[in-house]
């Protein structure tokens, strides 16, 4: 018999970069998702895993970030996907962006993945003092509007975006 390997959120590490490097090349690139971990990551892997470890402690951040802790979820030593939780809200999170955001690598989607990624995120929040977090999706995204509403999102509104033609919607969660 074989056991399954163990589900879990973890910073990334450098045992998972083939993994992730893997999962990198499956997402096409006119989908923007994630494009900014692909890209540094890329470019240079132990960068990129120090960098997350800065920003998670709200150093080195690029101008205008907010403090984010990136979490990976892996299964054994498999990338599927990513979690960044932002600290606080800005303006513009505030209004578009939320605090959570998510992404599951094209191979693994529609197989539960990302309604336990949101999942686990929001214990990350917890865990980091949040009491109350937004996570928005666009209107015409059915998977993520599903997995924020079955992690018990509260809709509270949906608002138009400059640069697309479908609203954003915003859901709040009490922890
Ligand atoms: C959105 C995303 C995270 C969904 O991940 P996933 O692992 O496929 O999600 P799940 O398997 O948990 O699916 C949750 C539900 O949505 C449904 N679903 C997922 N993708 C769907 C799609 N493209 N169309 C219709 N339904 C979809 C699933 O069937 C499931 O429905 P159920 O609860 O009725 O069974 C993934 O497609 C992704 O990474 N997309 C790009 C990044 C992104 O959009 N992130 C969210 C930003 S708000």
């Amino acid at each position: 018999m074989t056991t399954k390997p163990a589900l879990r959120l973890a910073m990334p590490r450098p045992e998972l970069e083939e993994s992730f490097r893997r999962a990198a090349a499956e997402f096409p690139y006119d989908e923007e998702t994630l494009s900014y971990e692909r890209d540094l990551a890329t470019r240079d892997f132990d960068q990129y895993v120090r960098s997350t470890q800065a920003w998670a402690n709200g150093r080195d951040l690029p101008r205008g970030w907010i403090a984010v802790s990136t979490f990976w979820l892996a299964e054994g030593d498999e990338y599927i996907g990513t979690v960044n939780v932002r600290h606080k809200l800005n303006d513009w999170l505030l209004r578009y962006g939320g605090h959570i955001g998510y992404g599951i690598r094209p191979s693994k989607r529609r197989m539960g993945y990302g309604t336990e990624i949101c999942r686990l995120g929001l214990e990350e929040a917890r865990k980091l003092g949040l009491k109350r977090v937004l996570i928005t999706c666009d209107a015409d995204n059915v998977g993520s509007k599903k997995i924020i509403e079955s992690n018990g999102g509260v809709f509270e509104d949906e608002v138009p975006q400059p640069d697309r033609p479908v609203g954003k919607r915003r859901y709040w969660f009490d922890l």
